[in-house]
């Protein structure tokens, strides 16, 4: 199977399984696992935070942020395509208490000015409207085709909310290769940001966990709030020390994973009845919409899967994610599966 469901499909590397049968572990809960606490200490240094915390799962970091940057009964900001509105069941609304106003962004690319965060705010608190606690962002942004925010953006945004007492949030699960794509760091991309959170089992490989980065105050908490979540792993530097691998050689090789994106939005832009606009294509993401192919993307999904071809799609449209365990070599057999299955034929 060539499967471009997700960066999320990837298999551990011999380096990484070995890294984890070798790794030496000790109790995490206590703060007592060495290779969990490298983990953590080069995650900080990376993005230039003062701590970090290794989590299961991308949904427990971002979880775990909104619930200690909030109170219940606050109201957090968010593009409406962002992962934690849509893809996290409901989390914040049970977890934090928060509720959640999904914001446009002006110009549809999915990445906010502060003119559309602003209008958004809301101060009053008392009677009418709900205190705004929180801005949350996304980068890359997954759902509008892995677009990037740009490092200014990102600290424009961060540091107009912290002038109106608000805190704010980075969904970082992709920030790697926010970074490759603009030619930065992940510290400049993620520079104002109170805590981000970046995911090890995504475009970096590894087969499991994220890890939160913030202030040593936020990261205490966030601790804490762990806990309760169920997400104490104990001996958890068999994983971690795959982390370490990932964190250390992965965001090198991204760069294919973008071209490789790219050559697949090109020929997929040129089939008949796709839409697909090439600009939104800066990453390992590419989206488009079939519906003027005259089949449905569920259609066209079922036949791709009988071709040994998996992608997701999603009312009208279909997203396909590159990442280390696709190659160049398999793209014009995704390209001819594709542009048979659009025609139905
Ligand atoms: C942008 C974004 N944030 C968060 C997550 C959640 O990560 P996890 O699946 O590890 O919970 C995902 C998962 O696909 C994602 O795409």
């Amino acid at each position: 199977m060539i499967d471009l469901r997700s960066d999320t499909v990837t298999k551990p590397s011999d380096g990484m399984r070995r890294a984890m049968a070798e790794a030496v572990v000790g109790d995490d809960v206590y703060g007592e696992d060495p290779t969990v606490n490298l983990l953590q200490e080069r995650s900080a240094e990376t993005f230039s935070k003062e701590a970090a915390l290794f989590v299961p799962s991308g949904t427990m970091g971002n979880q775990i942020a909104v619930k200690v940057h909030t109170r219940p009964g606050d109201e957090m900001i968010i593009e409406e395509r962002c992962h934690i509105f849509n893809y996290e069941v409901g989390a914040s609304a049970i977890i934090a208490g928060v509720t959640i106003r999904p914001v446009k962004s002006g110009d549809g690319s999915g990445i906010l000015t502060w003119d559309d965060v602003e209008s958004a705010i809301s101060t009053d608190g008392i009677y009418d409207h709900t205190q705004t606690g929180l801005l949350c962002l996304e980068n890359t942004l997954n759902l509008a085709g892995g677009r990037v925010m740009s490092a200014e953006r990102c600290a424009e945004l961060a540091e107009k909310a912290h002038e109106r007492g608000i805190p704010v949030h980075l969904d970082g699960a992709r920030i790697f290769n926010a970074a490759v794509a603009s030619s930065t760091t992940v510290s400049e991309l993620t520079k104002n940001c109170d805590s981000v959170q970046f995911c090890l089992s995504k475009g970096l490989g590894a087969p499991v966990g994220s890890v939160l980065v913030g202030s040593h105050e936020f990261i205490n908490e966030s601790r804490v709030w762990r806990k309760r979540l169920g997400g104490g792993m104990r001996q958890a530097g068999v994983l971690a020390a795959a982390g370490i691998i990932a964190l250390d050689e992965s965001p090198k090789r991204l760069h294919e994973d973008h071209t490789n994106a790219r050559t697949l939005a090109e020929g997929i832009a040129e089939i008949p009845g796709i839409a697909l606009d090439l600009r939104t294509v800066e990453t390992n993401i590419v989206i488009f919409d079939v519906a003027g192919t005259g089949r449905t993307s569920a259609e066209i999904c079922s036949d791709l899967k009988e071709k040994g071809i998996l992608a997701s799609g999603f009312g009208t449209r279909i997203r396909i994610v590159t990442h280390l365990d696709f190659h160049a070599d398999k793209i014009q057999t995704v390209l001819d599966g594709m542009r048979v299955s659009c025609a139905g034929s």
